[in-house]
């Protein structure tokens, strides 16, 4: 390889959800499988490269206002490559080398294998890009990882559940699962590296298998992956309630690796909008889903989404959210401000909701939401929970930070030096915040 191309630096800026964190793993493994090294200093970049992201009108502008620095550092070496990659790429297809004169290179996220390939073309300054619709799953690709102790593993990709107001089907294509076999072979191999525990990535898990035909659900591949020996933790996101069934309860509860922990998006606790939204649930439905997950699996921690102030958002809707919401016990939420997005059904629905309805309702919802995150965290002072150390804590000289099983952070004081990021530790949880579990490692049993 010659001298030059090995100096070739690249920065990388992710945008956007967990999907994307992974696709930037892949976007740097492949990078730098071609020679290309990374600097945290955007100055010192041969390549600004920004995985991004359009769920929401809020992460398209910050790309834009880091677009524009982009563009600065550009002009002052013109020979700097920019690329935009993910869903703002793939959604803007059509005109983005137009409406972003600037930009050299871009491409979806069924794309990466081609990231250093379009680099090489645009070098010889034509703009490249590659858009395939299809999202066919990129697991087989390298990835620099952050963290060697744990690991994402897309096991479905795409969405074929055409919610009113989201953008993912339209840019993310329809569900496409990989295959079991592919999915436990990389497994293996990252538990063979050290990896404890592994988060399965999917927009919605619940439908996985379905499009393989065969008999395949995801509750089986949990089963498949949970045989593995060194494997301690199995996590999951994104879960659809409209497929959630009672086989993936009774896998949390009988898994002795899958965690305790269910991130359900209910989005709204009214019938009346889960309707516009094209949720194919009902408020009623819900309850009961989460009523039997409680009484089925002792001790589990419950997430949600919520989107405020969707068109036609009426006070008793509202409402109909926050009294869902209490009966949720939920231990935490993310709560989005509907925003509406080009190409969505919802973009032309009547009733918008004026700016400030919307923050009023949040800050309603949110202080409902702390007020039961601190209760269900209180709940676990006096317990002792397993802890997979992440490194030190900010909170504190001497500390550790780490997460239960139930995805809880925890900041603790070690009972002995030496341990660090992939151990784990018995704490004995003394305090906690509506965020936050703070205790002291128990002493370790004989023979851990
Ligand atoms: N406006 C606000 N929130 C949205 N989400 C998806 N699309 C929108 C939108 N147009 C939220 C949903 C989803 C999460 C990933 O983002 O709550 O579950
Ligand atoms: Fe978007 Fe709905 Fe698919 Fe989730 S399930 S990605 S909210 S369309």
């Amino acid at each position: 390889m010659p001298e030059q191309e090995l100096q070739r630096r690249y920065h990388l800026t992710t945008f956007g959800c967990q999907m994307n964190e992974h696709d930037s793993e892949r976007m740097r493994g492949v990078l730098e499988e071609n020679g290309w090294s990374p600097t945290a200093d955007p100055e010192e970049a041969d390549l600004l490269l920004f995985n991004t992201c359009s769920v929401r009108e809020s992460a398209e502008s910050r790309l834009l206002g880091r677009l524009g620095e982009a563009r600065r550092l550009k002009n002052e070496r013109p020979g700097r490559l920019i690329a935009i990659a993910g869903c703002f790429a793939q959604s803007r297809r059509e005109d983005i080398f137009r409406d972003l004169p600037f930009v050299d290179i871009a491409f979806g996220p069924g794309d990466i294998g081609e990231l250093a390939a379009l680099a090489e073309t645009a070098a010889g300054s034509a703009p490249a890009s590659s858009f395939t619709f299809a999202s066919a799953p990129s697991g087989g690709l390298p990835a620099r990882r952050i963290d060697p102790y744990r690991a994402w593993v897309q096991v479905i990709t795409g969405c074929t559940n055409f919610c009113s107001y989201c953008v993912v089907p339209g840019v993310r294509g329809p569900e496409c699962s990989r295959p079991a076999s592919d999915i436990v072979a990389e497994v293996e191999r990252l538990v063979a590296e050290g990896v404890v525990e592994v988060t399965l990535l999917g927009q919605n898990v619940n439908s996985y298998g379905l499009d393989l035909g065969g008999g395949w659900s995801f509750s089986s591949l949990l089963g498949m992956l949970d045989g593995i020996k060194g494997l301690r933790r199995i996590r999951f996101t994104t879960s659809h309630p409209k497929d959630l069934g009672d086989d993936l309860v009774d896998a949390m509860r009988d898994l002795p690796s899958v965690c305790e922990h269910l991130h359900l998006p209910v989005q709204s606790g009214s019938n009346r909008i889960l309707s516009r939204m094209n949720r194919g649930y009902t408020r009623e439905h819900y309850l009961e889903l989460v009523s039997g997950i409680y009484s089925c699996v002792p001790g589990v921690a419950l997430t949600t989404d919520i989107i405020i102030g969707f068109p036609g958002e009426k006070e008793e809707d509202f409402y109909r959210t926050m009294t869902l919401a209490a009966e949720c016990r939920y231990d935490g939420a993310f709560t989005f401000l509907y925003s509406p997005r080009p190409g969505t059904e919802a973009a032309d629905f009547p009733g918008r909701i004026p700016e400030t309805t919307k923050k009023r309702r949040m800050q309603e919802l949110v202080g409902l939401i702390q007020a039961m995150a601190l209760a269900k965290n209180e709940g676990l002072v006096g317990s002792v929970e397993e802890v997979l150390i992440e490194g030190p804590s900010r909170h504190g000289e001497g500390l550790l930070r780490g997460r239960t099983r139930g995805n809880k952070i925890v900041n603790f004081s070690p009972f002995s030096s030496g341990l660090g990021a992939g151990d784990f530790a018995d704490v004995n949880i003394e305090s906690a915040t509506s965020t936050t579990l703070k205790g002291v490692q128990t002493p370790p049993r004989a023979g851990d």
